[in-house]
């Protein structure tokens, strides 16, 4: 069984091979980290828990190479953006022959209606806007359901992320009261008081009828199960009862659907036959490629209208960023829509996260691990935790410890590649029982080696 001496000793090995490894990559990242925050072209970039990161030369399908020319199994996918496969043919040329068609041009194009329609089936909702990132999309529907509810509160989960939303980045303030937050000091960059913004934890129904029976909360956003910090599943009947509630006090349900695609076409509200007042998506959408959209009911769809009839536009209704609902946003969505989001392709995807769910299983329980995995979909997360988390408090107690490290770069030195900031793998379309094998195969090696 593993302690803190073995797992460091475990991890300074580790470190020394990945050093072998990958020296193209250490000589880039000298070069190249003097121009960069951080030393990266985005900061999180050197989350990833090595001594730098991978520099990547291609990636296409699931397997990124890097400069080096080593091979991983891809089962991060551009935390979700490429879940449907790097690349792939489908994807290059939407891409390509749009790019000789225009780009940009503040108009709507010839692939608007077969958008709309396509979003329309497969998610429900009446209407759509498009934006340029999942995050975008966020702020313009909460900016929306503030509008027309007159309300300015915000309600959002402990430990949630829904983008680089400040309202959405906050923390609990200790000792504050019922539904307080603080804004995170780093995350948000702000340090100041973070009103407008009611905090509680997920699965915990007393604290919000607490706070929505207060009449002051405009919308509730949150992911229907919770995926940026491990994964927290719902109790049972947990959602119709916030249905309920939402509807009792004439709070509007946002659900962001950017990472819980990957249960179904639909979304996984969709899924299990819930409704919300809204829905946000981005990241797969259009193939990686940025852009994200948010759907509404019809029913709120018209109060928005009613809102615009009431303030009376000027000719000036920008709200929103520039490269939105472009030509070649629509061109991305319309191949990846048509051909990615249907019953055929979830299929093979999900049958091949049970069967990695079932050889984690197989492996924690042959060596007694004290751990457990989780599947939702196509996605799967290990924690390393005898039992699931019930909240987001639970969760952060158990993400991100020095095991975790561990592993993600035991895996990475053997060619396999997870999500960084937790323990989540995605299964894409293309993801090949070989891809699963190898994973299973390193961290059979990496859970011997700790519980030996
Ligand atoms: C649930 C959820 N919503 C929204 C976002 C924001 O997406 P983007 O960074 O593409 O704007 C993320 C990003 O991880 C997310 O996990």
């Amino acid at each position: 069984m593993y302690n803190d001496k073995k797992i460091a000793a475990i991890q300074a090995r580790v470190n020394q091979e990945f050093l072998k490894l990958t020296p193209k990559s250490r000589e880039q990242h000298e070069k190249s980290r003097g121009y960069w925050l951080r030393g990266v072209p985005m900061h999180w970039m050197v989350d990833w828990q090595c001594a730098y990161p991978l520099y990547i030369d291609r990636a296409q399908g699931v397997t990124m190479t890097d400069l080096d020319g080593n091979h991983y199994a891809d089962f991060c996918l551009g935390d979700t953006g490429s879940m449907f496969g790097h690349s792939t043919p489908e994807i290059v040329e939407a891409l390509t022959t749009q790019a000789s068609r225009g780009i940009t041009t503040m108009k709507p194009s010839r692939d608007a209606e077969a958008v709309g329609k396509l979003l329309t089936d497969i998610f429900g909702m009446a209407v759509w806007q498009v934006t340029a990132t999942a995050s975008d999309a966020n702020r313009s529907i909460i900016r929306w359901c503030r509008a027309v509810t007159g309300r300015q509160k915000l309600l959002v989960f402990n430990q949630c992320y829904h983008g680089s939303v400040d309202e959405t980045l906050v923390v609990h303030r200790p000792g504050g009261a019922l539904g307080e937050a603080d804004y995170d000091p780093i995350l948000s960059m702000h340090g100041q008081e973070a009103n407008g913004v009611a905090l509680v934890e997920f699965n915990d129904l007393p604290s919000l009828r607490k706070i929505l029976e207060t009449g002051t909360v405009a919308c509730i956003l949150a992911e229907p199960i919770m995926t940026n910090v491990g994964m927290v599943l719902p109790d049972d009947g947990y959602w119709a009862e916030v249905r309920r509630l939402c509807t009792e006090t004439g709070t509007l349900l946002i659900i962001d659907e950017t990472h819980t695609i990957s249960s179904g076409p639909g979304g996984h509200f969709r899924e299990l036959g819930l409704k919300s007042d809204a829905l946000v998506l981005g990241k797969p959408v259009a193939g990686g490629v940025p852009a994200g959209v948010y759907g509404v009911t019809a029913e709120l769809a018209g109060r928005i209208s009613d809102y615009f009839n009431r303030i009376g536009t000027t000719g000036r209704s920008g709200t929103s960023t520039t490269l939105s609902g472009s030509p070649f946003q629509l061109a991305l969505m319309r191949k990846v829509l048509a051909t990615s989001f249907t019953a055929a392709t979830y299929a093979p995807m999900i049958a091949k996260a049970k069967g990695l769910e079932a050889g984690i299983k197989a492996i924690i329980a042959e060596f007694k691990a004290p751990w457990v995995v989780i599947r939702v979909g196509a996605r799967v997360e290990f924690m390393c935790s005898p039992t699931p988390p019930h909240n987001g408090s639970e969760a952060l107690k158990v993400i991100a410890q020095p095991i975790d490290t561990l592993i993600h770069a035991f895996l990475i030195n053997h060619g396999v590649v997870i999500t960084p900031f937790h323990n989540m793998m995605l299964i894409s379309p293309v993801t090949t029982d070989t891809d699963v094998e190898k994973f299973l195969k390193a961290f059979r090696a990496v859970t011997k080696e700790l519980m030996e």
